[in-house]
């Protein structure tokens, strides 16, 4: 990324301690990176240790809200990730000050200390959306670019691995309830991608491999609706359950009430999201902003997510069916 070899090189990960943080923190540890991981509860980040070498990974208290603490966790790093993101609104988190005032913050410091920024929203982020939080991940992606030009945006479809919250999910629901919902249908299509080949691509970037200023679309190999989902799920943790068809306006009866919930399952805003197919689009396929187009040949969900549902399963890791 410059003169400076990996080993100098601090980089600092907001949101580091989530999902994909884990995989972030992994890829750039491979690589020999300094990683400063930026979140509001860095006691939590412990899983992250063993990623790296002693001292390799730190952790700092910073919250994207708070412009002060976002620069001060930036200091001295040469390129910035930010990946922070919520699924529901609580209290002062809120989807514009997280996603919007939050991204411009990060990139109005990446900008101020001259280090590259990856900003990581998601596919379905639009300003016209009837979701706040497509609304919301969209007016960050603005602000991050008029913030800094050179920016990469990277824009996943939903996302597995083994700490996931949609197969595991839908794994854990199975395993109690007689049927699984098809909300909307079951129609809407996704593009499910491995957290790793995100990783990949987002370590790649920082290393200068993505085009400043470009928005990439990263889905797996995979198109399926969410029906055909629910089936690899039940396939995999070898289990049979009704899929009932649930209309949208049912699932936002209950999201209503779901919402209320301290982590909702279910919330009207996100029956929003289900309305529209979360997959690459045409245009980035055309025009190169996908991890194809980067060099990574993406991991199917059949290779990945049986290696972390069998849990699931009434047999475990033995199957129950042999041959
Ligand atoms: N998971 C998916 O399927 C998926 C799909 C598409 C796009 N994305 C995007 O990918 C990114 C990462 O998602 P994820 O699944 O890894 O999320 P996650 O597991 O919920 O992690 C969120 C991270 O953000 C931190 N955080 C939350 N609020 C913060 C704040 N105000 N200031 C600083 N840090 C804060 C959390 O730590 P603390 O709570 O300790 O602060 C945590 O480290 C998000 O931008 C998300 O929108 C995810």
């Amino acid at each position: 990324m410059n003169a400076k070899g990996p080993l100098d090189t601090l980089v600092t990960v907001y949101g580091g301690s989530g999902f994909l943080g884990r995989h972030v923190v992994r890829a750039l540890a491979r690589r020999g990176y300094r990683i400063r991981v930026a979140v509001r509860r860095p006691e939590l980040t412990g899983h992250l240790q063993p990623l790296g070498r002693v001292g390799q990974i730190h952790a700092v208290q910073a919250n994207l809200r708070d412009a002060a603490s976002v620069a001060a966790a930036a200091q001295g790093a040469s390129a910035l990730i930010n990946l922070v993101g919520i699924l529901f609104e609580r209290g002062r988190q809120r989807f514009s000050a997280v996603h919007t005032s939050g991204a411009q913050h990060v990139a109005s410091t990446a900008k101020a200390q001259g280090a590259r920024l990856v900003h990581v929203s998601a596919i379905g982020a639009d300003e016209k959306s009837s979701s706040l939080y497509a609304r919301s991940k969209a007016a960050g992606e603005r602000a991050v670019l008029a913030a800094l030009a050179s920016a990469v945006i990277v824009r996943p479809s939903i996302l597995f691995g083994p700490e996931d919250d949609f197969f595991n999910r839908f794994a854990a629901l199975a395993r109690i309830s007689p049927a699984l919902p098809l909300i909307g249908g079951g129609s809407t299509r996704f593009q499910p991608v491995f957290a790793g080949d995100v990783a990949t691509a987002i370590a790649d970037a920082v290393e200068g491999k993505a085009v400043g200023g470009t928005t990439y679309e990263l889905g797996g190999p995979e198109v399926r609706t969410f029906k055909e989902l629910m089936e690899f799920v039940l396939k995999t943790i070898e289990r049979r359950r009704l899929l009932i068809p649930l209309p949208f306006f049912v699932a936002r009866t209950q999201a209503t009430i779901l919402q209320f919930l301290p982590k909702p399952p279910l919330t009207p805003d996100q029956v929003e999201l289900l309305r529209t197919d979360n997959v690459v689009s045409d245009a980035a396929q055309r025009e190169g902003r996908t991890l194809q187009a980067l060099g990574i040949d993406p991991d199917t969900m059949e290779t990945i997510v049986p290696t972390y549902l069998w849990r699931f399963r009434k047999t475990g890791q033995f199957h129950g069916r042999v041959a």
